[in-house]
């Protein structure tokens, strides 16, 4: 444990040195004391909104919680049109071969992906995992590319708790110990950075602070404290009672404090953080509606959603973002009752997009629409679907071939088990119809019945 000489105002105008403790920060990592910060966001924290954070001042990024499983077999490697690292992995087994049935070329699924540029020294990596071994292994693949790893003990939905993860660790304080103190053993020594834990408050102080003390004692650079408690629910006022007690503990051991819930930007974090003793603050659900919120009013504070917005949406461009999450993002930014938020509803593409947001003047939006369109071959760009076989025509033909096979009499009509049962319907008709149509959004639909037959003739 380092010491860190610093000089402090005792309050009565005489200066002293007072030594406090730090846990050193490793080479490559980065100390969370004196950041305002961009929160773990699944779904709204994606590349994109990191970068647009960024952009307004952000000091740190947190990455969307990644379960280490999903980590673990992924291959790394930098894309050759966007320049980005990304960590795929192709689909599974058997949805490789459910593809391979259907004549579709397989499509791997993008895990994490991350700016080795404009995000250095700056990219948190949250974990969601329940087990040191899994968490160790799945840090070890994204190290070198972050500055941090942060393990995730406060998350309170099913998708994350269901395995003794996230606000399921709060109830098994031995475990989140043991996660902790394995990466700690691990990453900081082999790869240069710091670990921290995300936490919720407990239902009383006693318990907090019972379980800060373990968290602070295994050699972890941060901690953030949501200020809410596991069933409290997002909309519910953060409790900020415990935030000093948590501080202080966090300072005696030397680990930098991070407060998180309802601070609105930067300006509010300013205020806050002196106020309860805090080193740092983190913003969620405000920086998801307009990230600008980490720009100061001296700097020109908040800036119109607008501005936000097109902003996002050439960065999402830029790194080939995928639609559906560009689209759920826009749709947490664009106001609801604005115009552009009806508008944005039916567009599958980025050509689409941008036009419903009233960007299509814009001419040099509208060319890497169309380029990223085709990249990603949506929109206009977007594939037929292969023909598949009609599945109808399939079962006329065994009808037929049924039928043509001697019927038993246990089966038309019989009695078999004093049941009785009604003879099959007849198959109708045996030439079937095969229509196809084309969507309007460029879908090909292929139908083949044989009311077909009828309503065709
Ligand atoms: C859309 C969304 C996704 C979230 N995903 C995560 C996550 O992956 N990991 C995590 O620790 N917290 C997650 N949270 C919780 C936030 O990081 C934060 O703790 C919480 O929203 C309180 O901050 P706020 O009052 O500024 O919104 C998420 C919150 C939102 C709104």
């Amino acid at each position: 444990m380092a010491a860190a000489c610093s000089i402090s105002n005792v309050g009565n105008g005489i200066t002293t040195a007072a030594t406090t403790k730090r846990v050193p920060i490793p080479p490559r990592g980065v100390d969370y004391r004196g950041k305002v910060v961009l929160a773990p966001m699944v779904r709204s924290g994606e590349l994109p909104a990191r970068l647009l954070a960024l952009h307004y001042g952000a000091d740190l990024v947190w990455g969307p919680e990644t379960v280490d499983r999903s980590m673990i077999g992924t291959t790394r490697r930098v894309n050759p049109h966007t320049k980005m690292v990304e960590f795929f992995r192709m689909p599974s087994n058997s949805n490789l071969q459910h593809n391979v049935r259907a004549g579709c070329e397989p499509v791997e699924s993008i895990i994490y992906r991350l700016d080795p540029i404009r995000e250095a020294g700056r990219l948190i990596f949250q974990i969601g995992t329940s087990d040191p071994d899994l968490a160790v292994q799945a840090a070890r693949i994204i190290a070198p590319d972050v500055a941090g790893i942060d393990v995730n003990a406060g998350c309170p939905k099913p998708f994350s708790t269901h395995d003794g993860m996230g606000a399921a660790l709060l109830k098994t304080p031995d475990k989140l110990t043991a996660i902790l103190e394995a990466l700690v053993r691990e990453i900081p020594p082999n790869f240069g950075i710091g670990v921290s834990v995300k936490i919720r408050l407990l239902e009383t102080a006693a318990e907090t602070e019972a379980l800060v003390r373990r968290l602070v004692a295994t050699g972890i650079t941060g901690l953030t404290v949501h200020c809410r408690t596991t069933p409290m629910r997002p909309r519910e006022r953060a409790i900020r009672g415990q935030l000093r007690m948590v501080a202080d503990v966090c300072r005696e051991a030397g680990v930098a404090c991070v407060m998180n819930g309802d601070v609105e930007g930067r300006d509010h974090a300013l205020e806050l953080m002196p106020e309860f003793g805090v080193d740092g603050a983190m913003i969620a659900t405000c920086a998801e509606k307009n990230s600008s919120c980490f720009r100061r009013e001296e700097d020109g504070g908040m800036a119109p959603w607008q501005e936000a917005v097109a902003k996002y949406v050439r960065f999402a461009m830029e790194v080939r973002n995928k639609i559906g999450n560009t689209k759920y993002t826009l749709t947490m930014m664009v106001p609801g009752k604005a115009a552009e938020y009806k508008a944005l509803a039916p567009k599958k593409s980025y050509t689409g997009v941008v036009e419903a947001l009233g960007l299509s003047d814009d001419e040099e939006m509208r060319k890497m629409a169309r380029e990223t369109d085709e990249m990603l071959r949506i929109g206009e760009f977007k594939p037929p679907p292969p023909v598949k076989p009609p599945k109808v025509a399939k079962n006329a033909q065994q009808n037929q071939q049924k039928k043509a096979r001697s019927p038993s009499p246990l089966r038309v009509g019989g009695n078999a088990g004093n049941k009785k049962r009604k003879a099959p319907p007849s198959p109708g008709p045996t030439t079937t119809v095969i229509r196809e149509m084309v969507t309007t959004d460029g879908v090909l639909v292929v139908k083949a019945s044989p009311q077909a037959v009828a309503e065709t003739i």
